[in-house]
């Protein structure tokens, strides 16, 4: 589903990669969650991931697309909420959300029928008329997500999408990427929220200093820290030795 081989990104001026050669395969049917301290290379990883950032060194596959090479066809596949919501301000959330249903094709009943869904389960149906410029930053992230999910993406991309969330939708949004992975599709979220990931993730990533330095199952982590930690413990055990 998402493949990454020896990705790294160097940015301009400094001494070391941002991302350093992580090589990583998410499967279909998989939540993984991807975490790490601040600056250690989540954001980036995922720019790279989604065509925002170009690579210096290796690749990103989704479905067998490469990002580079072939950036519509993989960008139909995934659906991506990046790290802040900053949105057209000017626009209505409603206008907004036809914006992207016509970005990536969905057809009107498909779309009147999804927005209703995420509108009425996310609460902000009554408020998709008014301009984004008045939404508080919890709106603006709802309208994000659903904007990111309105063509029914097989693979999610999301980056600390829980931020700013009150804890209904929080719990609403763990709810959907479960249902989401148990028909057979991906979630690729990052979170500094190690309770979460912990509960919600099939596998985890743990990213330092750009490198990936540990990667698996609860358990496997747990095996390979040699501990019967929580995920916290092991985190800071992983990262402390970077
Ligand atoms: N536009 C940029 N120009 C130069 N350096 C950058 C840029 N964006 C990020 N960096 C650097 O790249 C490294 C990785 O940053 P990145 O934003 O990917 O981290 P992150 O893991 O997402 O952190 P956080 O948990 O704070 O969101 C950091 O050292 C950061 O200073
Ligand atoms: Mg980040």
């Amino acid at each position: 589903m998402l493949k990454l081989h020896e990705l790294t990104k160097w940015y301009a001026k400094k001494n070391t990669p941002a991302v350093d050669h992580i090589s990583l395969h998410v499967k279909p049917g998989e939540i993984f969650g991807f975490i790490g301290p601040n600056g250690a290379g989540k954001t980036t990883t995922i720019k790279m991931i989604t065509g925002i950032l170009t690579p210096n060194e290796g690749s990103v596959t989704i479905c067998d697309k490469d990002i580079v090479r072939e950036p519509v066809e993989a960008k139909r596949m995934f659906g991506y909420v990046p790290d802040n919501p900053d949105i057209y301000d000017r626009l209505t959330g409603m206008e907004y959300l036809e914006f992207l249903g016509d970005v990536y094709g969905v057809s009107g009943t498909d779309r009147q029928n999804r927005i209703l869904y995420y509108g009425q389960m996310f609460g902000i149906q009554d408020v998709l008329g008014n301009q984004i410029r008045s939404y508080s930053h919890g709106m603006r992230q709802k309208l994000v997500l659903m904007g990111a999910l309105l063509h029914k993406p097989k693979l999610w991309i999301m980056d600390e999408p829980m931020v700013g969330l009150d804890p209904m939708a929080a719990h609403l949004l763990k709810e959907e990427m479960r249902a989401h992975c148990a028909a057979g599709n991906t979630v690729f979220f990052s979170t500094h929220v190690l309770e979460v990931a912990e509960k919600l993730c099939d596998r985890v990533g743990i990213i330092a200093d750009g490198r990936l330095v540990a990667v698996g199952t609860l358990e496997e982590l747990r095996r390979q820290a040699g501990s019967d930690s929580s995920l916290e413990e092991i985190f800071l055990k992983t990262v402390e030795q970077v």
